[in-house]
């Protein structure tokens, strides 16, 4: 079998170790032939790949980003982009295709999928938010990240009694806001699915400094909007592939906190730090499991479809499923992170 690998999209700590495992189990075990192409979609747009071995994964598996390059660019962005990647899976003799990538990614997996082209997808983002899988590789180090940085700024907002508004990525979802925001024993959570009341979150710190408290932290995931006529807000604009263009709510918020509470507040964004280094145990274990099950569907013909994490097992899902929706974080879910003074 000839398999082409692509990582497209934001990257992700655990892309290394999908790509590895991916050679591995094809070329060692079944004795396949791997490419990579660089860049995401436009390694396969313009036929730029290179060979993939034993040697060229070779101690990769702890290291974050993706040796192939990632973009954001999409075969529908061109006009003929279908037929392009087409021509050049027949040019390149490829029996499968293997897209690794977000929520973007895999819209684009199942439009080629569609067209006729051999697809198995692997699912990855930060921030957890595939509805088809329990978990997204990428999620854990994340939060791992974030925690760690809400633990070391507890030391320096007490010192300095203020109140730090720590904003954590979350396009459309609070996962990772929600799971740092509860490891650190954040005083505040404040998700994109839960608008937020200015009100009621000035009542929820300043209730903290009544009680007595020096200083308090509130993690805010990036897409979080204030509800409707609660505060002024800035909400951004798009970038040139149309995604949000967040204007900075932590920055937005500490403004705001600060005149309300009388308290000095500070924001912090942790930005692509998040994204970057080397990946937990627990995101390696996944990320390699998903590449093998990948190859195991190539081998089987099972395409169109999309690997999976359902409970402890890896399942394969149809790659439109996968798309059809976004996990958000639960009423419930939120219910339990409520925030203790
Ligand atoms: O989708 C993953 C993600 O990390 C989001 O949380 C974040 O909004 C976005 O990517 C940032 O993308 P970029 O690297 O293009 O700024």
């Amino acid at each position: 079998m000839r398999i082409g690998v692509l990582t497209s999209g934001g990257d992700c700590p655990g892309l290394n170790a999908v790509i590895r495992s991916v050679v591995h189990r094809a070329v060692v075990d079944h004795g396949d032939e791997v490419i990579g192409f660089h860049d995401g979609w436009k390694g396969l747009l313009e036929a730029d790949y290179r060979k993939l071995d034993l040697d060229a994964v070779g101690g990769i598996l702890a290291r974050g980003g993706t040796i192939l390059g990632s973009s954001r660019v999409q075969p529908a962005h061109l006009r003929d982009g279908v037929e392009r990647a087409k021509g050049h899976v027949a040019e390149l003799g490829l029996d499968a295709i293997i897209p690794i990538g977000g929520e973007g990614t895999l819209k684009a997996a199942t439009l080629l999928s569609d067209a006729g082209l051999p697809i198995v997808g692997v699912p990855k983002t930060i921030d957890n938010d595939i509805a088809s899988t329990d978990v997204t590789f990428g999620f854990d180090t994340a939060v791992g990240v974030a925690t760690d940085a809400l633990d070391r700024l507890k030391t320096t907002a007490e010192s300095h009694q203020r109140v730090l508004i720590v904003e954590v990525m979350g396009r459309h979802t609070g996962w990772i806001a929600l799971h740092s925001g509860m490891a650190a024993g954040a005083h505040a959570i404040v998700v994109p699915e839960r608008p937020f009341d200015i009100d009621e979150l000035t009542e929820l710190v300043g209730r903290r400094f009544s009680a007595g408290k020096k200083f308090a932290i509130v993690v805010v995931a990036e897409g979080a909007k204030p509800r409707e006529g609660s505060m002024q807000f800035d909400v951004g604009g798009t970038d040139v592939y149309g995604h949000e263009r967040f204007a900075g709510v932590a920055r937005q918020l500490s403004i705001e906190l600060e005149q309300r509470l009388g308290k000095e507040a500070r924001p912090v964004i942790l930005g692509h730090v998040q994204r970057g280094g080397t990946p937990t145990a627990y995101d390696r274990v996944l990320a390699t499991r998903f590449g093998w099950h990948a190859v195991e569907a190539a081998h089987r013909g099972e395409f169109g479809m999309l690997t999976a994490l359902r409970g402890t097992d890896i399942v394969m899902v149809p790659l439109a499923e996968a798309t059809a929706t976004l996990k958000t974080v639960p009423a419930e879910r939120y219910a339990e992170a409520e925030c203790v003074l």
